[in-house]
């Protein structure tokens, strides 16, 4: 492990039995309070923007904006929020996925991402994959490319990465 990995480990808060009883919650809320950590971070996921040819950052609401927004700023790019259904006022794509009890939603204004665009998809956890696969899906749905999905960290256990990495089509699926 590097010093950054160990660095970032040591600021993430295993919280037992939230949001539900059996759940051991990832807690990014010590890092973003600690400026080295913050920073670390952002500078290592500006380097993969900067590795990939992103041409944009987009974050997945909500942490996903906390983490995204300074990565955009500093690699010197634009920052899209992806939004959970209803939030954008604008013109939306939608696009919907399967959640283990039902199905979720989420839009992108039409507007922010274009043809020849490489994007960079920001987030906190990758869990499933089906939020960032459903992300992966808006961004092509608007003629935009993916460069990659940089995560902080990911759970292993569900198997998040042989689904997105079938998604990704050879683009890089990042973790820190
Ligand atoms: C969490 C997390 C990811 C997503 C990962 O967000 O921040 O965006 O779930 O899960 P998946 O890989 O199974 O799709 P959440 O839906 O809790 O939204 P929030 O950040 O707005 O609380």
């Amino acid at each position: 492990m590097t010093d950054i990995q160990e660095l970032l480990l040591s600021r993430i808060r295993d919280v037992a039995d939230y949001p539900e009883p059996g759940v051991l919650f990832k807690d990014i809320t010590p890092l973003l309070a600690d400026p080295a950590a913050f920073t670390a971070l952002t500078d290592a996921f500006a380097e993969i923007a900067a590795r990939t040819g992103a041409t944009k950052v987009v974050g997945l609401e909500a942490r996903g904006f906390i983490l995204g927004a300074p990565v955009a700023l500093r690699a010197g790019l634009g920052f899209i929020p992806v939004r959970k259904a209803g939030k954008l006022p604008g013109a939306t794509l939608s696009q919907a996925y399967d959640l283990e009890y039902g199905s979720a939603e989420i839009e992108v204004h039409a507007e922010d991402l274009a043809t020849g665009d490489r994007v960079l998809i920001v987030d906190d956890v990758l869990a499933t994959g089906g939020t960032a696969e459903a992300s992966i899906q808006l961004i092509r749905r608007a003629g935009a490319r993916v460069a990659g999905v940089a995560v902080l960290m990911e759970l292993g256990f569900l198997d998040g990465r042989p689904r997105l990495e079938a998604a990704l089509d050879g683009a890089p699926l990042e973790s820190l």
